[in-house]
């Protein structure tokens, strides 16, 4: 804006302009989310996992995505990368409907999105550089002199610029996961996605992760989705929740709202309480079946 002024513009039509463009922008964000789920329906094989998943994703946001142990966190993610298709429903990123893409325009689309996963492994025998450059230099034609402006920019991000050189047998976990983070928004993606970023990291790490998620999700215009099992950090950085049980979207709110929800399954979660709607047991066959004794059993 300023040099617009400097070049002799009335500073109430710039600042019109301003109001104007502002206005927009907010009608743009609130009328297209990002991502959108529209009742997705979803099995491996004859096992149903998700039944009628709606949910909407505003762009420039950070969301936690919480449910117990194999309750389709992970599933969700790969639908929305396009790896796996939903058997009824839709799954929109950007306006586009996923499951309709042509292969290219998948990859087009893949490309704009970053993966973070808990074990996501750095290639053991590059140097950190090396790691984060790896994509730059597989789908660019950006020269050397750049690609090394931007590594290093990326690195510098997650406080790392001066461990350029170590190999990733030299580094800490948390370390290694912050590389793992400069490599996957190597490529400047519209959408991050990272499943469980926070397991295996100690408090100060953990955090380190988690505002790390926060302010480049700010600074560099993305969304960010994180499927995690960390209420508390979840609940400092993130705008919205979803809570994931029995196939649909049990619950969901700001943090402010899920801290007072009254919701048992909200509750449980909040609480880090054992007994509770999510159950501590696998679903399994009678106790006594198994053991082989009881009415009908061959003992
Ligand atoms: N490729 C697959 N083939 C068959 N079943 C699968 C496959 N991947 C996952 N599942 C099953 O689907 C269910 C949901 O899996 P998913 O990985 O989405 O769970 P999750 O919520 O991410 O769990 P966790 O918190 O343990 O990572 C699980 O019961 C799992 O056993
Ligand atoms: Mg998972």
């Amino acid at each position: 804006m300023r040099p617009v002024l400097e070049l002799g513009c009335n500073l109430g039509d710039v600042t019109h302009v301003t109001e104007i463009l502002e206005v927009k922008r907010q009608k743009l964000m609130a009328t297209s989310p990002l991502i959108e789920f529209r009742n997705v329906n979803f099995a491996y094989g004859t096992r149903p996992i998700l039944k009628g998943v709606d949910m909407s994703i505003s762009r420039g946001q950070v969301i936690a995505i919480m449910g117990g142990s194999g309750s389709g966190k992970t599933t969700l993610l790969r639908l929305i990368g396009g790896e796996i298709r939903p058997l009824v429903g839709s799954v929109s990123v950007a306006g586009q409907v996923v499951h309709e893409l042509g292969r290219n325009e998948l990859f087009k689309l893949r490309r704009k999105m970053g993966m973070l996963f808990q074990f996501g492994a750095l290639f053991t025998d590059l140097s950190v550089f090396d790691n984060v450059a790896f994509q730059m230099r597989e789908h660019t034609n950006l020269p050397e002199s750049m690609i090394r402006d931007l590594v290093l920019m990326k690195l510098h991000a997650v406080g790392l610029r001066g461990a350029q050189h170590l190999m990733p047998a030299q580094l800490s976990g948390g370390m290694a996961r912050r590389v793992a983070l400069a490599r996957s928004i190597a490529l400047d993606p519209m959408l991050m996605m990272f499943d469980e970023p926070f397991t295996g990291l100690d408090p100060i790490s953990l955090s380190v992760i988690g505002s790390l998620i926060r302010r480049l999700t700010d600074t560099l215009g993305m969304t960010s989705i994180m499927v995690t099992h960390d209420i508390q950090e979840s609940l400092r950085i993130v705008d919205y929740v979803y809570f994931l049980a029995d196939g649909v979207i049990a619950a969901h709110g700001t943090p402010d709202e899920v801290r007072a929800s009254k919701v048992p399954f909200v509750h449980q979660f909040v609480h880090g309480e054992i007994d509770g709607p999510v159950p501590f047991h696998y679903q399994a066959q009678a106790y006594s079946q198994d053991l082989g004794i009881g009415v009908g059993s061959n003992a």
